[in-house]
């Protein structure tokens, strides 16, 4: 992993905050970036050297080449692009306006695919990069919103994301960049603080390992498939749901 330049986002909590700081612990250089700016400068070790903080909207294009550039300026070149962030919604089919609707498909789906475009212009310069985007196990469930769960915009978000990934890893590919997805089962982050311990409690009794994942075991994916031991992969998606959804 040692002296890979690597853009994370979503990185100022869950997911985005638990992978930023295993590759700092592996030597990368990292450019965190996230919504919530403040919270990832609490959250994160200063570290001029090796990490880079940049607060901004995903769905904005010109945050995205922002980030882009400035972790060339930085590091001198682009590696990986890590995209873990994202907007929640449990509103469910009859409350959904068309409001929150285009928010979340504007930042699930515009941004994801916003900040995959800019970060694989200069990959594709140096003729190898790898993208990795994040999905959810909801998709493959179909949970239909309420008490914190993902609802139909969060859940048709996330569905286009593994759409995105194929088409990208399909155009990207004869010019050496790999575009891979990443789909968590529950996690322990604040996407799902509202969950009721009896709402827990029965969601757990679906996996097997008898809980919920910690965001680094999520995260960890993500290391992995940047790494050249995924060199093979691309358009793929990664289940990591600790048995959640099989069969
Ligand atoms: N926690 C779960 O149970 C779970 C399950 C399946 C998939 N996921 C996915 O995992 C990823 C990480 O989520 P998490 O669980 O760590 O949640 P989280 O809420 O802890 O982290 C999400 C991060 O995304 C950032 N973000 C939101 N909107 C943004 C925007 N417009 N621009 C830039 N950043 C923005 C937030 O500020 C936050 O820091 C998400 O893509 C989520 O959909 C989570």
């Amino acid at each position: 992993m040692t002296d890979q330049r690597v853009i994370v986002t979503g990185a100022a909590s869950g997911i985005g905050l638990a992978c930023t700081k295993l590759l700092l612990d592996q030597g990368a250089r990292v450019t965190a970036f996230d919504i919530q700016g403040e919270l990832m400068a609490e959250n994160l070790p200063a570290d001029e050297a090796n990490l880079h903080l940049v607060g901004g909207d995903v769905s904005d294009p010109t945050v995205c080449e922002q980030v882009v550039a400035e972790t060339i300026t930085q590091f001198g070149g682009l590696d990986a692009l890590i995209h873990w962030g994202a907007a929640h919604s449990s509103a469910r089919w009859d409350e959904l306006g068309a409001d929150e609707c285009n928010h979340i498909m504007a930042v699930n789906v515009t941004g994801t695919f916003l900040i995959a475009q800019a970060a694989a212009k200069p990959m594709i310069e140096q003729g190898k990069g790898a993208i990795v985007l994040c999905t959810s196990t909801s998709v493959l469930y179909g949970v239909t919103g309420g008490q914190g769960q993902g609802g139909p915009a969060y859940v048709a978000s996330k569905g286009a994301v593994i759409a995105l990934t194929r088409s990208l890893a399909r155009a990207l590919g004869p010019d050496g960049v790999r575009v891979n997805v990443v789909s968590p089962g529950i996690t322990e982050t604040a996407m799902i603080e509202e969950y009721s311990e009896e709402q827990r409690d029965n969601m757990k009794q679906r996996f097997p390992l008898g809980r919920f994942a910690k965001a680094e075991e999520i995260a960890e994916a993500g290391l992995f498939l940047i790494s050249d031991k995924a060199s093979f992969m691309t358009g793929e998606t990664m289940h990591v749901n600790g048995g959640s959804n099989f069969g």
